[in-house]
């Protein structure tokens, strides 16, 4: 399947509605684009961004000086983040990748607390590989394009893979994000206004798909 026209109006949109200001998105830096994402995983963006990405950064400005620390000084600067095994892993794959980390998503992985969607997020940010992130409001996005009720995780990298515009994987991941977060909103996506309108298969029915899980009593 060829995507190229919505490709072309994904990355008219990022120019314009996409949040450009992110200071991680100012760097091609692969350890601040890892502290982001590692921070990012479990933290919303106005909390990493108002108190923890410039005062981490600042006493840690390298993936030498986070080896060079002790862990208990790297959970003091973490206090607050919460979910503190991401400091362990941060401090855990300094240990291993000090001086710099590789950018290469097959050798990233390997690194301790570095899942396949941070690695393709650094690769694709740091680098621009042609790698897909795949993070909650990327898989809402992907859900409701193919119109799928539900899919496991493998399933949801292939339809990732299929729809990754390659010739501008930078502007794509980051625009999939923005998209998840302002438009495909999981209570009342604006359709309207999305870039993916004219090829989305969830369109008529945007809520449909994920299918929520009915509980049992
Ligand atoms: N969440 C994870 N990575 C992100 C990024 N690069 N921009 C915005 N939100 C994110």
């Amino acid at each position: 399947m060829n995507y190229s026209d919505i490709h072309i109006q994904l990355r008219q949109w990022y120019k314009s509605f996409g949040r450009h200001d992110l200071p991680w998105r100012k760097t091609n830096d692969p350890y601040v684009i890892y502290i982001s994402e590692m921070m990012l995983q479990q933290t919303q963006v106005k909390t990493v961004l108002d108190r923890f990405f410039f005062p981490f950064l600042k006493r840690f400005p390298t993936l030498e000086s986070i080896k060079a620390s002790s862990i208990d000084e790297i959970l003091h600067a973490w206090q607050g983040l919460g979910y503190y095994r991401r400091a362990r892993y941060i401090h855990a794959c300094a240990q291993i990748a000090s001086p710099s980390l590789p950018t290469d998503p097959k050798e990233l992985v390997k690194l301790p607390g570095i899942g396949k969607s941070t690695a393709h997020a650094i690769a694709a940010f740091s680098k621009h590989y042609p790698v897909a992130v795949l993070d909650a409001n990327v898989k809402r996005i992907l859900y409701r394009f193919f119109a799928k009720t539900e899919a496991k995780e493998r399933e949801l990298w292939k339809m990732a893979e299929i729809l990754l515009d390659h010739e501008e994987p930078y502007i794509y991941n980051q625009a999939m994000m923005d998209l998840g977060a302002t438009v495909c909103l999981p209570k009342s996506p604006k359709c309207e206004i999305c870039p993916f309108a004219s090829r989305c298969m969830g369109r008529e029915s945007p809520m449909n798909y994920p299918q929520k899980r009915v509980l049992k009593k």
